[in-house]
């Protein structure tokens, strides 16, 4: 059976592990090739794609970095050609409050998780804008809406990636591409098992309706089915996929 993404192709950042590899590996699942950029090495994501049938490209990229954001995109258009869904994925996290937080540390958190989804984005728009069905998808997280202790800068930043989204999607709309934000709440990823415990993978579950942990796999089917063809009326919305954490 031929796949919702058959003939597409897709950018994923931080596609090297965590959450956006899954993206990758779903997409690609799909039928879309992948390019994937990311400051580490993407070779586990590069053999998931490849084992799926798609092409991949890997390119060490920090994505808030404006030179390496446009050769990466010369990169991709050489191998792979024109990109029809842009995920802006890339994001670092901080523990820390107001106090402990140096400007350098707020500077550096959103260069990467906000100016890195414009940067993205802006190399690419031509191309969505030449696509049948341009797709931008921004990872935000619940953590917008529950800011929990010692997360100022990383909510902070989320919250620029929702009106980033909102006003993004009225921009590009007259060229039929939508624009949409993804909030999970905690998923196991390299990130979050550096930061957090069983002991609070367990409690946070039992915040959510759904008393289960949610997996990687739960965001990249949400993605998959966003950036396809039968949710081309779905644009400027953050969709929470939380198990019912929170309630707007
Ligand atoms: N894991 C969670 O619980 C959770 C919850 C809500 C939202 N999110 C969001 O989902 C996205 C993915 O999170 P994750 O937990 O999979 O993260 P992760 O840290 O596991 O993976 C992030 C990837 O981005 C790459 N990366 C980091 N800085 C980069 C840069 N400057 N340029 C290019 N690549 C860079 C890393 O090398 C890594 O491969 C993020 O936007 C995050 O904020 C995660």
């Amino acid at each position: 059976m031929a796949g919702r993404l058959e003939g597409k192709t897709a950018v994923v950042t931080g596609g090297g592990a965590g959450i956006g590899r899954v993206i990758a590996q779903k997409l690609s699942a799909e039928g879309a090739d992948i390019a994937v950029a990311d400051v580490n090495e993407a070779e586990e994501t590069r053999a998931l794609v490849e084992a799926n049938g798609r092409r991949f490209l890997g390119a060490k990229v920090d994505v808030s970095d404006e030179d390496q954001v446009n050769a990466f995109a010369a990169e991709v258009h050489e191998a792979l050609g024109p990109v029809d869904i842009v995920v802006n994925n890339a994001a670092i996290a901080m523990l820390k409050d107001l106090d402990s937080t140096s400007f350098e540390q707020w500077k550096n958190l959103f260069a990467i998780n906000v100016d890195g989804y414009f940067l993205v984005t802006k190399a690419f728009v031509q191309d969505l804008k030449d696509s049948a069905a341009g797709r931008v998808i921004n990872m935000s997280s619940s953590s917008y809406w529950e800011a929990p202790p010692m997360f100022l800068a990383y909510v902070s930043a989320k919250g620029a990636v929702n009106g980033f989204t909102h006003a993004l999607a009225t921009d590009l709309a007259r060229w039929d591409i939508t624009v949409n934000a993804l909030g999970p709440s905690v998923v196991r990823t390299p990130t979050t098992l550096r930061e957090l415990n069983d002991e609070f993978f367990a409690h946070h579950a039992q915040l959510q309706n759904l008393k289960r942990e949610q997996t990687p796999e739960d965001v990249a089917n949400l993605v998959a089915f966003l950036v396809s063809d039968e949710a081309g009326f779905i644009t400027g919305q953050v969709h929470l996929i939380d198990g019912g954490l929170i309630r707007r």
